[in-house]
């Protein structure tokens, strides 16, 4: 049996999964509320729907292989028609914050190539402003000190400050992601111009990605106690 929250996030990711026809090229998102629609989409492809999915992390790929659903790359396969993800934190501009669970580098490639992206939620990820949640910012192990001065100061540049701290795992290593690199957690608080920072950060050469999600949401699905809600479409 599930916690109220995770029957919120169940029903948002039962939502997406009444998107998906047969024959459709689908992106894979990551994170516990993702893990909810791989679940749908397993039933799915259990009682016969045919899909082919890119995966965002090896964490989503060793799930969907669990459902036997048939997988992809996206060398295979360049344009997706649809992909499914939660967020830590959404706007009412359908802007994100993502990367919580360190897969945000994929996650954004696989994004940019779909021709939808569909964001699954409850509504604590809600945020008039971006920035309760840390940014994630993905960066070369490659010059890791110069890298977090630069984001400071391009942060500052764009009226954000705060510790910009290397994400170690629960037994004190480095974290990695899946691609071999590390992640800063920026807690710069509440962030005046996300689509600037988004683009200063770009910027930084020891920067691989972030996760701010600006212009990739078509969609958030929002599983509230007293119902579904729909932004964008
Ligand atoms: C993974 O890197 C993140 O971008 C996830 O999409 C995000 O952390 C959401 O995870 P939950 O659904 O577990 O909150």
């Amino acid at each position: 049996s599930l916690s109220p929250v995770e029957q919120l996030k169940r029903q948002a990711a039962e939502r997406a999964g009444a998107l998906v026809r047969s024959g459709m090229k689908l992106g894979l998102g990551t994170g516990s509320t993702a893990a909810h629609f791989v679940d749908c989409l397993g039933e799915k492809v259990r009682d016969g729907l045919d899909v082919v999915c890119v995966p965002t992390s090896e964490r989503t790929r060793l799930q969907a292989e669990g459902w036997a659903i048939r997988l992809t790359t996206l060398d295979e396969i360049p344009e997706l028609d649809l992909t499914v993800d939660g967020a830590d934190e959404f706007d009412p501009a359908l802007r994100m914050i993502k990367g919580g669970g360190g897969a945000l580098l994929r996650e954004k490639i696989v994004a940019a190539s779909s021709k939808r992206m569909v964001v699954i939620t409850d509504p604590s990820k809600e945020v008039a402003r971006l920035g309760k949640f840390k940014l994630p910012v993905e960066a070369d192990l490659f010059g890791l000190t110069a890298t977090a001065h630069k984001i400071a100061r391009a942060a500052k540049a764009h009226g954000c400050s705060g510790p910009v701290v290397l994400r170690k795992t629960t037994s004190g290593e480095r974290f990695l992601t899946d691609g071999g690199n590390a992640i800063f957690d920026c807690d710069f608080g509440s962030i005046p111009d996300a689509d600037a920072l988004a683009a200063a950060l770009n910027a930084i050469p020891g920067v691989i990605e972030h996760g701010l999600f600006i212009g990739m949401a078509t969609a958030v699905i929002i599983a509230d106690p007293a119902g579904i809600r729909v932004l964008g479409d």
